[in-house]
């Protein structure tokens, strides 16, 4: 099958809402603690966030999707102008496909001519890394999109349910590494939805990684669209459920963040603004969504993705106000309570 033709059938599946995983995030544990007396404005209640030294509008990257067959140009082309208008940061999807066919150029490329000072960043897997991606490669994969940042994605459990999916994962932390030391960019390693644990988070951090997206379990299960798209009754999908819960991560990474600086990103299962909100409650700086958005792209075009931003930010301006918050750092984890915990 056809690397283009894969990436067609991965926004048709995800789209379907058939591909979720059964296992949730965790995000159900907790409970906000109401504040019947907030003392806030909502008027005065900014959602602006930081990452990387920039600014943002309102704490949710878009995760890396797609790029390379023929709708794809349109696709990046709606999210880049909307990142555009409402100043969010967007990642690209896996820019392998540009390495192998120059035709799929132009549907990355368009990303920059739509969104001129978006923040846009790279995509990359860690097995090209290992593979010793050339550094002329490299670059220009950077500098088609004029990216702000490198992501590299690791995906070992997508990989192994692909007939034709890479089957060896030797010497990835090394490449990162020998990224992290060549690229002038920042690098963000993701997963993309099985998860990462503190001990990797830690292995990634010695490699030079500045943000880690723990894309954890709960949301798209990529196995899962792996396994769908062989249709048939593949004896892998045992594997649907494989991968660390999204909260579990969190709490990992944030313990570690207590002995080391780095920037943590909440992604896998992202739903609503409570997941936003409990997220930066529970140590992460961001946020990231992937199947929310292609599904409202695909279905509503770009009036449907300002719909979304535009009830979010609502949504997580009422829970600022009645968590008694002005700003987005002021949320921490006393702000939840673990519902086994509830009297
Ligand atoms: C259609 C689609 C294509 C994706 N392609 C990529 C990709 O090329 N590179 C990547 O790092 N992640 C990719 N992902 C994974 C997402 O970035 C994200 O980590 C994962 O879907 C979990 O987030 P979610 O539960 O919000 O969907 C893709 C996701 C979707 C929905």
């Amino acid at each position: 099958m056809s690397i283009k033709q894969r990436k067609k059938d991965h926004v048709d599946l995800t789209t379907s809402g058939q591909v979720d995983y059964q296992q949730t995030t965790g995000f159900e544990r907790y409970r906000f603690v109401h504040n019947a007396l907030p003392e806030v404005d909502m008027d005065d209640v900014s959602t602006r966030a930081d990452l990387l030294g920039r600014t943002f509008s309102f704490p949710l990257f878009i995760s890396s999707m797609t790029g390379g067959y023929t709708d794809a140009g349109a696709v990046n082309a709606i999210i880049a102008e909307f990142c555009e208008e409402y100043n969010l940061p967007f990642g690209v999807g896996s820019q392998r496909i540009m390495l192998e066919n120059p035709e799929a150029v132009s549907s990355f490329a368009i990303v920059r001519e739509r969104a001129p000072n978006a923040f846009i960043a790279a995509n990359i897997g860690g097995v090209q890394l290992s593979g010793g991606l050339p550094r002329s490669k490299m670059r220009m994969l950077v500098d088609t999109i004029e990216a702000d940042a490198v992501i590299v994605h690791l995906n070992p459990l997508q990989e192994l349910m692909q007939p034709e999916g890479d089957r060896a994962f030797k010497g990835i932390q090394e490449g990162i590494a020998r990224l992290a030391g060549q690229c002038d960019r920042p690098v963000i390693v993701k997963e993309t939805g099985a998860g990462i644990s503190g001990e990797v988070a830690q292995r990634l951090l010695d490699a030079g990684a500045k943000v880690i997206d723990v894309a954890g379990a709960g949301g798209t299960s990529w196995a899962k669209v792996e396994n769908e798209r062989k249709n048939n009754r593949s004896p892998q999908h045992q594997f649907d459920d494989w991968g660390i819960p999204t909260v579990d991560c969190l709490l990992q990474l944030t313990e570690l963040k207590e002995t080391r600086p780095f920037e943590i990103m909440a992604s896998g299962g992202i739903r609503s603004s409570q997941d936003i909100a409990k997220s930066l409650c529970l140590g992460a700086g961001f946020a990231a969504t992937a199947q929310p958005v292609i599904k409202v792209v695909v279905e509503d075009g770009a009036e449907g993705l300002k719909s979304l931003y535009h009830n979010w930010r609502r949504q997580l301006c009422i829970i600022l106000t009645l968590l008694g918050c002005e700003q987005i750092d002021e949320l921490e984890r006393c702000h939840l309570k673990l519902k086994c915990q509830e009297r």
